[in-house]
């Protein structure tokens, strides 16, 4: 405070410190203090300390913010892409596999073709299944909406997946909050999401570990939320903010198309929700899902 560094002779403005809690972290701190003088003899000294803790939050939130609003803006121009190329590659799929079915009734189940004939037929019906994902993820379906039980979507989907060999060494532990107020959706979507989710966890895994999942109510009950975390070895920090961008994939081809994630986020947005990620490699991932919860007031309206 003495020197004329810090704010002039006498003051310490604004000053960033870190105090300890005593449970060992650090609590930011701002200080700000000064020299009361009388003529030029010291008389005094007084300082302020300012928590920063909620500031931080704030800002943190804002970027946060910040972030979502960059990822809706590039999922909406890449959804525009995404329609136009669906929709071109619908009608030559369909002629292949029109001409492919013609050919295979034309020679019979016994000709020597059939399995190369069942391929193309097989295939073609893949690039329909991607076809039909991305359309969806650039919100060009339409589906019914009503009021949705989120722990009947959850139990509906592990009871799918847990018979899948990739699922029988994952240790599966569900925290459902019971009596969670409905939310405003589409089951079958909603399905389509936790479970991509769900195997994206147990493919991280190697089909080894815990599976935690969650639901609760939030923020007065306003909010519901799941909460699907792996075991497994995390995201990198530099990858998590691709995982939502269509075709991006980490697995070989033919594993992933990468479509997953970037459907379910086309999904969680048509149901004015959001979807968020925690990795770390020693926690494993956690994706955070949460839908407004259908007010009873407001029922009328909004079952139309
Ligand atoms: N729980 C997780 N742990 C680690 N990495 C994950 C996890 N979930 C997603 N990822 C990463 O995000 C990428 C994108 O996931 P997404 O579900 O969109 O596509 P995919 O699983 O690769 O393919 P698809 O779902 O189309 O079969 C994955 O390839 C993987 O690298
Ligand atoms: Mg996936």
């Amino acid at each position: 405070m003495r020197s004329d560094d810090c704010g002039g002779k006498g003051r310490l403005l604004r000053h960033k410190l870190a105090v300890k809690h005593k449970d060992g972290h650090d609590i930011p701190v701002s200080f700000s203090g000064g020299i009361i003088y009388d003529q030029d003899q010291e008389i005094a000294t007084f300082g302020l300390f300012t928590d920063l803790r909620a500031l931080k939050q704030i800002e943190e939130d804002l970027e946060q913010t910040h972030n979502m609003l960059m990822q809706s803006e590039k999922m909406a121009g890449l959804g525009r892409l995404a329609a136009g190329v669906a929709h071109e590659i619908n009608n030559p799929m369909s002629g292949i596999m029109l001409y492919a079915n013609l050919i295979q009734e034309e020679l019979g189940d016994d000709h020597h073709l059939n399995e190369d004939l069942q391929t193309i037929i097989r295939e073609a019906e893949r690039c329909k299944v991607i076809v039909a994902d991305l359309l969806e993820f650039s919100h060009q379906t339409n589906y019914e909406m009503n009021p949705v039980a989120l722990n009947d979507v959850i139990h509906k989907t592990i009871t799918v997946l847990q018979h899948q060999p990739i699922f029988h060494n994952i240790e599966v532990i569900m925290e459902l909050e019971e009596n969670l107020p409905a939310i405003y959706g589409n089951s079958i979507r909603l399905n389509q999401v936790v479970m991509n989710i769900i195997v994206n966890g147990a493919q991280a895994m190697e089909g080894n570990g815990k599976l935690h999942i969650l639901s609760r109510c939030r923020a007065n009950h306003d909010i519901n939320e799941i909460r699907i975390s792996d075991s497994g070895p995390g995201i990198p920090d530099d990858l998590l903010e691709k995982i939502f961008d269509p075709f991006f994939t980490t697995k070989a081809t033919g594993e992933g198309t990468g479509l997953g994630l970037s459907v379910s986020y086309a999904i969680v947005k048509e149901h004015k929700g959001s979807i968020r990620v925690n990795s770390s490699p020693e926690s494993g991932t956690t994706f955070i899902l949460r839908f407004p919860v259908v007010m009873d007031t407001l029922t009328g309206e909004n079952n139309d």
